[in-house]
């Protein structure tokens, strides 16, 4: 296991300051170009939900400079507790020094510690760092395909709209199998 520098502390986001906001508004551009700026409010509603767990790595020998984050999300269902790992992101002028491995770790420990039966993550194939850090950290590649809907259009534009047309329900199994022919 890579040493993560002693000056690195990983620690659980209690309040959405606005040392917070300005952090994520510097670190999310690095994971998403699409991820539209996090507000106080909107932080603070995801620090607050009881499923999420908003770890954040510190640089004691940079005034405490928030320099990486990972979200542990968990929840009950009939299955088992289950975890997810999400939006893992570490300042570029500081990776490869082991603070990936750290938040990645404290997260499988929380996790593990509040009776997860699986800790699940995705992430693009094109994501060379990430796939050899969570390989490091004990992740495997599942036999499983990940689905996604997206329930919005976009225009040239960039506007996003519902996609009505998908909610719709079908009329019978022939319709729905014609629609879906024409896509
Ligand atoms: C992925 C990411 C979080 C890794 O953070 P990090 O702090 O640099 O990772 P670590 O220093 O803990 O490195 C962990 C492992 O990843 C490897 N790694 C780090 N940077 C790498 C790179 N550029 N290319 C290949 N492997 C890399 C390290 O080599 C290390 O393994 P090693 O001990 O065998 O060398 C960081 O690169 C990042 O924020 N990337 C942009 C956002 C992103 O892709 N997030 C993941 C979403 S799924």
């Amino acid at each position: 296991m890579m040493d993560c520098p002693t000056s690195i502390e990983v620690v659980v986001a209690l309040e959405a300051t606005e040392e917070l906001v300005a952090a994520f508004a510097r670190l999310i551009p690095q994971l998403s170009s699409s991820a539209a700026p996090l507000t106080q409010d909107a932080l603070a509603e995801i620090i607050a939900a009881p499923s999420n767990t908003v770890l954040l790595a510190r640089d004691r020998d940079n005034g405490g400079k928030i320099v990486g984050s990972l979200t542990l999300v968990m929840f009950r269902i009939p299955t088992a507790v289950r975890a997810w790992i999400e939006d893992v992101i570490v300042d570029s002028n500081v990776r490869g020094r082991g603070i990936g491995e750290a938040l990645t770790r404290e997260a499988l420990r929380l996790a593990t510690e509040r009776g997860a039966r699986t800790i699940d993550l995705t992430s693009r194939r094109s994501r060379e760092a990430a796939h050899r850090l969570y390989e490091k950290a004990g992740f495997t590649v599942r036999d499983s395909s990940v689905y996604r809907y997206v329930p919005f259009v976009s225009d040239k534009a960039g506007n996003h709209a519902i996609d009505s047309d998908a909610l719709r329900a079908p009329r019978s199994r022939g319709a729905a199998r014609a629609r879906h022919r024409g896509r």
